[in-house]
């Protein structure tokens, strides 16, 4: 059954900035939008670059490899829409942690 999970304390990721953790064997992508989070699959669905330390720009995250965007609240990419989304986690924060329904 489906839970959230702790991934990250809130200040283990600053404004602007992306962090890849593991959690429940997924790798993950957290990303805070001036104090608001987002979390995505780490894995670019195009062929498995990581998100997390992609370029943040507002709320489009560019991949290191080949530059698609991905917007980190919907999943959608940006500069090549007929791929596949990104996978987005429901986010939920509950005191200082940041959890994700898993
Ligand atoms: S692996 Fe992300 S754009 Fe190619």
């Amino acid at each position: 059954m489906a839970e959230f999970v702790r991934v990250a304390g809130k200040a283990d990721v600053q404004p602007g900035q992306g962090k890849v953790v593991e959690v429940n064997e997924k790798m993950l992508a957290i990303f805070n939008v001036d104090g608001t989070f987002h979390v995505l699959d780490n894995e670019c669905p195009h062929r498995g670059g990581s998100l997390g330390e992609g370029d943040l720009e507002g709320c489009v995250i560019t991949c290191p490899w080949h530059r698609w965007e991905y917007d980190i609240a919907s999943g959608d990419c940006v500069n090549e829409p007929s791929t596949k989304k990104a996978e987005v986690y429901q986010v939920k924060v509950e005191g200082d942690d940041i959890k994700v329904l898993l």
